[in-house]
């Protein structure tokens, strides 16, 4: 219908009409090129324009040809045999800072015989339909309005001066189909920095914006806000013709993402040319993408929404802020080496009293120079001919030695250590000696096995998780897609591929305080092993000290490290789909922090590597599930593998590892059970034990409880909570415990207690202010995003990336120097708890 009209007419009917046209020469200049433009219908072939064509339709629509004037509303009507065409001209300009905007009104139209309007310029085509219509057409909008793009971002060829604007509307309907046309004059079309524009948009109505970046600045925080829960979308597109600005084509280009109450998108020099964007404003026809509720947005729904651009940050701000963290932790290593220099030069200096000072960034006096031996020696493998055993082990308790099984799998079996060892750990008093019984070397080497199958765990975990992490940054730089990541919108800054450079960053603590904890390990290790092989050749060498198996620690610093990489492999685009990552090496650092506290007091007995890393396994499959399927029936399930857990893991705690799960175990407890009812004994054997214990079974069913109510959705952390409860609660029983048996605790490790219980309050504070959340829909985690608080670069989960590493290498530093004050106590003399 539209296809078939004779465009070449309009000229000598406008003649016709009104003589005075035709003096004006423009009117054919301009249209001249349009009216030789082939013109083909809507199935691409071309229409017939010779007036003697036997394609000419009887009823061709009279064109009504009207010349128009800005901001003045025209009411007219077409049908079938009427079309009308309407010219603006006006005055263009390359740099021109206003834009046209045009607005057809209609409620008459219907969708069967839409209102169909067609919008040119010299070097434009735009096109649309009233009513518009959604979702199958259960949604219709009678009031469509558009921006026009300035012809310069068409072309830059296009000259400055007359230009002007045709619109055409036709129709299929037989009866008259009423409108109101509306071309405007957007003065305000060009947003300055700092300043706020409000809005109004509806699905049918987008808003566009031109934005240019000043010289010397960075990037800008394009930031929108509304009162209103609708959902809508804000795009940033180059600075090219023709913008997306419909629900349809909004995708096309640039950025773009979903937002209810508040968003930002940072825009940075190098992303788009010179800085020169279109911000485009569409509201969503439905809420679903937003909240996830698929309630539909009424016809007249209107939302206000304020713009506002910000400078985000300048160059200089941006180096600053990243040398600035990296100077930080720079002083933190010049820092211990100058105390770990000074330490040296002291030990050489009092060297001829023999008197060493032990930790790593101890400045401990040696308050007694005629102890002769070095803090935490280890044991020589001379050790057990040297102690031969110790003559006050108590008569067996013929009772506990019959009901625990006498093979052990998870432990070691090494002849010099096994003869008597249920002898010696029944005992209801045991010291260090009785448990450091077993070969230092194979001790060693047992422990140093945990470094190499962490790193060999990290690496295989590690690399597919950074492929998948760029794999995601790639498809997001691709596709503009913003809702794919959860990142703190109002403060993300990009740089090379990363779109939120300062979240990745952040973790730089994790890795570099743990290569300086790995360092402070090296660096003890080597002092140690020399004074060791030193003392030895002493006369009256006796092992003194809690036995350093330096592996723990060792594995301790490159969980920390991997914990950093991981982390930021997560920020780089942080969803649902790699949440894991983040809190992975976690659960391996509180683990390994647990047996390396249990593993002080009972050397003999640690748990194998590969058991542990089975363990972990099991807990990040939990883990997983978890967050994927978190039912009732899997919190059921947790629970109950929970509370097994805590009952095998607590008994064998309880009898130090002389107890086995095994199919007699029902057994033998019933038997155990039956001889206490016999002997009228209630009294646990272990009593500290005993209380710790108890207390620790309740505590982790009271989170079980908790869990069970309160479902959290971030099944992770609430696993993550556990192990640490668990980590801290032993820790507290260990100190308590050290300070029952009147072991002094030293002010270095008191001082490193007191900082990371400082930090990590202080770390927690900051985690707990959550950003973002991918728990929730991209618009909803967006309501939470904050602005950036320190040097306008980090924001508050930064804070706490530095902040919990921090607290972390705190936390390492109390194992690592807790037992100093036993460094120069004989061993047997040291209780075990
Ligand atoms: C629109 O407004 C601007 C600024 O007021 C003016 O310079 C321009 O000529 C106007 N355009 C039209 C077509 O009226």
């Amino acid at each position: 219908m539209l296809g078939r009209r004779k465009l070449n007419l309009i000229p000598y009917f406008l003649c016709l009409i009104t003589y005075t046209l035709c003096l004006d020469a423009s009117v054919f200049k301009v249209r001249k090129p349009k009216d030789n433009l082939p013109v083909t219908s809507v199935n691409g072939d071309p229409v017939p324009v010779n007036a003697g064509d036997p394609w000419d339709p009887k009823h061709a629509p009279t064109p009504h040809v009207v010349n128009g004037s800005f901001d003045h509303p025209i009411e007219s009507f077409v049908n079938k045999d009427e079309s009308r065409t309407y010219y603006f001209p006006y005055e263009f300009s390359a740099d021109q800072s206003w834009a046209i905007k045009v607005c057809v009104k209609s409620d008459f139209a219907t969708i069967e015989a839409p209102l169909l309007v067609v919008v040119r310029q010299s070097v434009s085509i735009m096109s649309l339909n009233v009513p518009l219509t959604f979702s199958g057409a259960k949604l219709k909008y009678g009031k469509v309005c558009h921006t026009l793009c300035p012809l310069t971002n068409f072309d830059p060829r296009v000259p400055s001066g007359h230009e002007e604007l045709d619109i055409e509307l036709a129709s299929n309907s037989a009866d008259k189909v009423n409108f109101s046309l509306l071309v405007s004059n957007v003065t305000d079309f060009v947003i300055k920095t700092e300043q706020s524009i409000t809005v109004n948009i509806t699905a049918s109505i987008p808003s566009v914006l031109e934005y240019h970046m000043p010289d010397k600045v960075r990037s800008v925080l394009v930031h929108a806000v509304s009162k209103d829960a609708q959902c809508m979308i804000l795009a940033i597109q180059d600075i090219k013709c023709p913008f997306y600005d419909a629900e349809r084509t909004v995708e096309y280009k640039g950025f773009y993402q979903t937002l209810t109450y508040q968003s930002g998108i940072t825009i940075t020099r190098k992303s788009f040319k010179d800085g020169k964007v279109y911000i485009v404003m569409i509201l969503k026809p439905t809420n679903k993408e937003c909240s996830g509720s698929d309630e539909n947005v009424k016809d007249s729904t209107v939302k206000e929404v304020v713009l506002t651009v910000m400078p985000s940050i300048s160059d200089t701000d941006f180096y600053e802020a990243i040398f600035g963290a990296f100077g930080f932790f720079l002083l933190v290593y010049i820092f211990s080496f100058i105390i770990s220099v000074f330490l040296f030069v002291r030990k050489r200096r009092h060297s001829s009293f023999e008197c060493a000072s032990q930790s790593s960034i101890s400045t401990v006096a040696c308050s007694n120079p005629s102890i002769q031996t070095y803090g935490t020696v280890t044991a020589s493998s001379s050790y057990a001919s040297h102690t031969s055993v110790n003559p006050s082990v108590p008569e067996p308790l013929a009772r506990r030695g019959s009901d625990v099984s006498l093979d052990e799998t998870d432990m070691d079996k090494l002849p010099d250590a096994e003869h008597d060892k249920e002898v010696v750990r029944t005992k209801t008093t045991l010291y260090v000696s009785d448990l450091a019984r077993k070969k230092e070397k194979h001790l060693k080497e047992k422990t140093s096995v945990y470094s190499w199958n962490l790193i060999t765990i990290a690496i295989f975990y590690g690399l597919p998780v950074v492929q998948l992490v760029y794999i995601n940054q790639k498809i997001v730089n691709l596709t503009g897609n913003q809702d794919l990541c959860y990142y703190n919108f109002l403060c993300s800054h990009k740089l090379w591929v990363f779109s939120d450079f300062n979240h990745v960053f952040s973790n730089v603590g994790y890795v570099l305080l743990g290569i300086l904890f790995l360092l402070l390990v090296w660096r003890r290790e080597a002092l140690d092993t020399r004074h060791e092989r030193e003392s030895q050749r002493t006369e009256h060498y006796k092992p003194t000290g809690i036995p350093h198996h330096f592996g723990l620690f060792y594995a301790m610093g490159w969980a920390l490290i991997m914990e950093g990489v991981l982390s930021a492999s997560y920020h780089v685009c942080p969803n649902k789909a790699n949440f894991q990552f983040d809190t992975a090496f976690m659960y391996v650092i509180a683990t390994v922090c647990m047996l390396k506290l249990y593993q002080a007091r009972h050397p003999d007995i640690t748990a194998k590597s590969h058991s542990t890393w089975m363990l972990l396994s099991v807990v990040i499959f939990i883990g997983v599930v978890g967050v994927l399927q978190g039912g009732t029936a899997f919190w059921v399930v947790f629970i109950f593998f929970h509370i097994l857990a805590t009952f095998v893991l607590s008994t064998t705690i309880y009898y130090m590892g002389i107890w086995k799960l095994d199919r007699w175990i029902m057994r033998r407890v019933f038997r155990s059970l039956k001889m206490d009812l016999i002997a009228g004994s209630f009294r646990p054997t272990y009593p500290g034990r005993f209380v710790m214990l108890g207390i620790a079974v309740m505590l982790n069913l009271a989170l079980d409880i908790f869990g069970l109510i309160k479902r959290p959705a971030n099944f992770a952390s609430f696993l993550l909570g556990v192990f640490i409860m668990n980590l801290m609660l032993y820790l507290l029983y260990y100190t308590a415990m050290k300070i029952r048996y009147k072991e002094r605790i030293r002010w270095i490790p008191l001082m490193y207690i007191v900082l990371s219980f400082a930090s990590w309050g202080a770390a927690l504070h900051f985690f707990l202010l959550k950003n973002t959340s991918w728990q929730m829909t991209p618009a909803g985690s967006r309501e939470r995003n904050k602005l950036c608080v320190i040097l306008n670069f980090y924001d508050d989960h930064d804070i706490w990336h530095f902040v919990s590493s921090f607290s972390l290498f705190f936390s390492y530093m109390v194992l690592f120097t807790l037992d100093d004050d036993l460094e120069n106590t004989p061993r047997d003399q040291i209780n075990v708890f």
